[in-house]
């Protein structure tokens, strides 16, 4: 069975990591890794392959950045040759990134089927770009694995029954298997001299934040005026964003610690050390859950509405005051129940995958 991995994003490279270890166990599964090119800096993009040992991408698109439009159409033409000269049995996806979107789509006009690894999420706001990407993704995907329960009712209630599998999170998988090596590799506590639970951690790089003055605007002043040390590891959109609208006085001359986009060992150690994390990332909002540090999504609402609900994550917006209310009124919760699955995702999803194509080759 051929398998065609597209990726092209920072968190897809994590998300295909564990699944690719359990598909390069399995005799019968061949598979073909496509990256779009869509991250290239060497810390957004060359460092995760080496940490996670995700092997070298037989084809690498190079499209780079553009407009969502132009980088979609770049990604769909290149796909579109690569799939018709491997003729793989399934396309695979992760995600919600435009990468996503242009693989979903390469592969079902030229009727292969579509595997879609974190399926189901729904932020209800189709002003994110994400949002397009996930709905149309599931809409044309034969398999959609489900990190949770509520992903698979969104999908009922869409229509979409056929092929869906709750199969526990992706990103859960990773987090058991790498933590270790993490915390023996990384030294970046010590490098940034941190104090465990003693500095707030801080990502900011949504399109709805940071291209947006005023939101941007107020999410700095938020992080200035905390009154524990923040660190803001930045996005390449967000530093860019605070060069064109002039806000750099804004993070130098203050308690924010400015840092260059982290690898994921580094993100797992600081992440899991830090006294709460304030983010619009979608995965590091679980990851907070995961690692039991209470997380302020600056965000109006979040996929991840479990989260919410069990009392780890808190919707703040970009309101200044707001931000920072919350952040004072911030408590441990006591329960933590296990919303990600048992860590054995990537397993359950290799395992589906193989049974069809045995049960395809002998009717
Ligand atoms: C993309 C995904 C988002 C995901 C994020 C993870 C879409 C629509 N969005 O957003 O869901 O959370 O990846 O990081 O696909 N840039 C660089 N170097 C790079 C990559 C990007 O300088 O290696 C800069 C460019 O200026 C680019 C901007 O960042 O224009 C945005 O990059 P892009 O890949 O378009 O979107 P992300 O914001 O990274």
């Amino acid at each position: 069975m051929k398998i065609l991995t597209v990726v092209g994003a920072r968190p897809q490279f994590i998300k295909a990591s564990m699944l690719s270890k359990a598909l390069k166990s399995l005799p019968e599964v061949e598979e073909v890794i496509v990256h779009t090119g869509q991250h290239y800096d060497a810390n957004m993009s060359a460092i995760f392959f080496k940490q996670l040992n995700i092997p070298e991408p037989d084809y690498n698109l190079g499209v780079g950045s553009a407009s969502h439009g132009a980088q979609t159409a770049r990604m769909l033409t290149e796909l579109e040759t690569i799939m018709l000269s491997e003729n793989p049995d399934i396309v695979l996806v992760y995600g919600d990134t435009n990468s996503t979107l242009a693989a979903a789509l390469g592969a079902s006009k030229l009727h292969i089927p579509v595997a879609h690894v974190e399926a189901g999420l729904r932020s209800f706001n189709k002003q994110m770009p994400e949002e397009i990407n996930r709905i149309i993704t599931d809409h044309l995907s034969n398999w959609l694995f489900c990190p949770s329960l509520e992903a698979v009712t969104n999908l009922k209630q869409e229509g979409i029954k056929k092929g869906v599998y709750q199969t526990g999170d992706i990103m859960y998988d990773s987090i058991l298997h790498f933590r270790p090596y993490a915390l023996q590799e990384s030294s970046i506590i010590k490098h940034l001299n941190l104090s465990d639970k003693k500095y707030i951690l801080a990502t900011v790089h949504r399109a709805e934040n940071t291209d947006d003055p005023k939101r941007f605007h107020s999410i700095l002043k938020a992080l200035q005026q905390l009154e524990m040390k923040v660190v803001l590891p930045l996005h390449p959109r967000t530093k860019s964003k605070i060069n064109q609208f002039s806000y750099t006085d804004m993070i130098i001359d203050s308690s924010i610690q400015v840092i260059e986009p982290l690898n994921y060992f580094d993100m797992l150690t600081i992440l899991s050390q830090a006294n709460a994390v304030l983010t619009d990332s979608g995965g590091i909002q679980k990851e907070a859950y995961m690692l039991r540090v209470p997380c302020i999504t600056l965000r109006e609402e979040s996929e991840w509405t479990d989260t919410v609900h069990s009392g780890w994550n808190h919707i703040a917006g970009s309101d200044t005051k707001q931000i920072l209310d919350t952040v004072n009124a911030i408590k441990v919760p006591k329960e933590h129940p296990p919303l990600f699955g048992d860590g054995k995702t990537s397993q359950k999803i290799a395992e589906i995958l193989i049974a069809h194509f045995k049960k395809s080759n002998t009717i």
